[in-house]
């Protein structure tokens, strides 16, 4: 939040006061959390509400926080389906400068090539790699898996540096992966694409197994087309931390009541 909040020239909120919001609310709606692998899911939101006209120049020096929750259901109902993605050399999901930050015009921008994949290819999301760099999809970041390493983007401005991606890659090393952090083109993809396994990462989808590519009108698999073990054993390790069935070694829960 703070560093989008910088990045579009808005105010920057204090992080315990945004902290504070988001366990008060939770604090408040404690009932309406459903049981795991159901969620309540949480979506703290800055808007700029400087009542100015010209606002193309400058930037909106009030705004409003606020966060939104609501109750999701089960990612996997009827089982971790792998994924099929259009791997999109052409067309970036975001701009230079904003491909970190996480804004609504980013999903705007990618929502177009996403329905157009959807409709020709009968594809579930788009892997977009401008001019051959293989960077994420609209809502989550790529990772490459094998019984010994995991390969993921580091991190630059390109994408969003998401949270889940950073927790898998912490437990990946905990449990001994080498974790690789290099860029990598859509030729090498291909190339490692009949022995890695390809998963996304994300809040909701926490590890979700991508099992075909489609590339210039040719359909592929990942592997043998199902969901790895590996990819299977990371995402339930986090899971185990996220429902309190594993030791948060690492600090990142908060305790509400
Ligand atoms: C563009 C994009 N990349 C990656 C992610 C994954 O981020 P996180 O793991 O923090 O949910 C998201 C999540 O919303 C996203 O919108």
């Amino acid at each position: 939040m703070q560093r989008s909040a910088k990045s579009l020239h808005l105010p920057v909120p204090d992080a315990g006061l945004l902290a504070g919001m988001v366990e008060d609310l939770v604090r408040k709606h404690l009932g309406d959390i459903p049981e795991p692998p159901s969620s309540l899911y949480l979506r703290p939101t800055l808007i700029g509400t400087l009542p100015n006209i010209g606002a193309a120049a400058a930037p909106s020096t009030e705004a409003t926080l606020f966060v939104l929750a609501s109750p999701v259901g089960d990612y996997f109902a009827g089982g971790a389906r792998p994924l099929k993605l259009l791997v999109a050399d052409t067309i970036a999901r975001s701009t230079e400068q904003l491909g970190s930050t996480k804004t609504g015009g980013n999903y705007a921008a990618a929502l177009g090539p996403t329905l157009a994949a959807k409709e020709e290819y009968g594809v579930d999301q788009v892997l977009f790699c401008p001019g051959g760099d293989v960077q994420e999809t609209g809502a989550a970041n790529f990772l490459l898996l094998s019984d010994e390493e995991i390969i993921t983007k580091p991190l630059n401005s390109s994408f969003l540096h998401g949270m889940t991606r950073a927790s898998i890659i912490t437990l990946a090393n905990d449990l001994g992966y080498r974790v690789n952090e290099r860029n990598f083109t859509v030729a090498e993809l291909l190339d490692w694409a009949a022995s890695y396994e390809a998963a996304l990462s994300g809040t909701a989808a926490t590890l979700t197994p991508v099992g075909k590519l489609v590339y210039e009108g040719r359909e592929m698999l990942v592997r043998d087309g199902g969901a790895g073990p590996n990819t299977e054993k990371l995402r339930k390790a986090l899971q185990a931390i996220q429902y309190g069935d594993a030791p948060d070694t690492h600090g990142w829960l908060t305790e509400v009541s």
